[in-house]
């Protein structure tokens, strides 16, 4: 659905974008990861047909963004990063705007955008003004607002971003929903966390350079094979030995590569050598060691982990 080939953006001397090459196949919920700065939007709007790339290839459902942009503009939604101030206009009124500008017949309006409503949960806002919404309901209310002409492919920029962990969390099962209804979904974000579980598979950007596509499983394994092990955090009961002590203890058995003590909440985390999944042993050394285990949980890699080895260029 969004193919991408050696596509490159100056601004000035500045290179956003150096011969970015991608793949999106239908029904994808692609996570488009980088820091701030690193390009996401400059590929985004060039999808969009908003701006023009210097050298490369895209694009969208078969179709150039060179030389096909209106039959483009048909089938894609784009929600860029700020929804823009719009004084004394209803969530209802927005989306009618936007219906009209879509050009869907005015018998079919009201269910379309009632369905819109309903999908993204702003039924009950649908006569409060837009400017007195939530940050979380003006993210979802960007999303109801790129679904009017049921587009195949959505390119959300950074839906997710300043909202709280509730807001969060709907989001991302509004995204999950997306998916399931068929769309093609490209969603950027600087934050791996966010997007990792539930994308199809993830691309990672750095200074206009993809560094990894592909599954998070791979990667993981990557990630492992540059030497990420698997973290388990612990809880210690006041009676039993101190974090410090446990600390020395493991510290001393080569399956262990760090141990981050921390006292005042008497809490170990354990990082293991990469490749080790062997839990058992830390139950047996702390045990002999004479502490009180309160809590065991191993927190397998940590995508942040993953992606710090893949953004410092280890694995290239
Ligand atoms: N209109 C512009 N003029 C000049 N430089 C620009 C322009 N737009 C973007 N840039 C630069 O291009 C680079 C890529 O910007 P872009 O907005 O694509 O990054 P991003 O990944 O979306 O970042 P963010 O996470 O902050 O949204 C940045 O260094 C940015 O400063
Ligand atoms: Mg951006």
């Amino acid at each position: 659905m969004i193919e991408i080939k050696g596509l490159s953006k100056r601004y000035g001397t500045l290179t956003a974008l150096d011969s970015l090459t991608l793949d999106i196949g239908p029904g994808q919920l692609f996570g488009f990861i980088g820091p701030n700065g690193a390009g996401k939007t400059t590929t985004m709007k060039i999808l969009a047909c908003l701006l023009q790339a210097d050298a490369g290839t895209a694009k969208v459902c078969g179709m150039d963004v060179r030389t096909r942009g209106d039959d483009i503009r048909r089938v894609i939604g784009y929600m860029p990063d700020f929804l823009g101030v719009y004084d004394d206009l209803t969530v209802d009124e927005y989306l009618q705007f936007f219906a009209s500008a879509f050009q869907i017949p005015r018998t079919q309006r009201r269910r379309i955008i009632d369905q819109c409503l309903e999908l993204t949960d702003l039924t009950a806002k649908r006569d409060a003004l837009v400017d007195s919404l939530s940050r979380g309901m003006q993210q979802r209310l960007g999303v109801a607002r790129v679904l009017i002409h049921d587009p195949k492919v959505l390119l959300l920029d950074e839906p997710a971003s300043g909202l709280d962990p509730r807001a969060r969390i709907e989001m991302r099962m509004l995204l999950q929903e997306l998916g399931r209804m068929g769309k093609t979904l490209m969603v950027s974000s600087h934050i791996l966390t966010e997007l990792g579980e539930m994308s199809t598979s993830i691309g990672i950007i750095e200074r206009g350079k993809l560094l990894y596509a592909g599954s998070i499983e791979e990667a993981f394994s990557r990630a492992r094979d540059a030497g990420t092990g698997e973290r388990i955090a612990v809880r210690l009961e006041p009676e039993g030995a101190t974090p410090e002590a446990a600390r020395a203890l493991l510290t001393a058995d080569r399956r262990v590569a760090r141990v981050v003590a921390d006292p005042g909440q008497r809490e170990l985390t354990i990082e293991l050598v990469a490749g080790e999944h062997g839990h058992h042993f830390i139950i047996e050394t702390l045990v002999k060691g004479g502490a009180k285990i309160a809590a065991f949980q191993p927190e397998g890699i940590k995508l942040e982990d993953a992606f710090l080895k893949l953004t410092t260029g280890a694995l290239q």
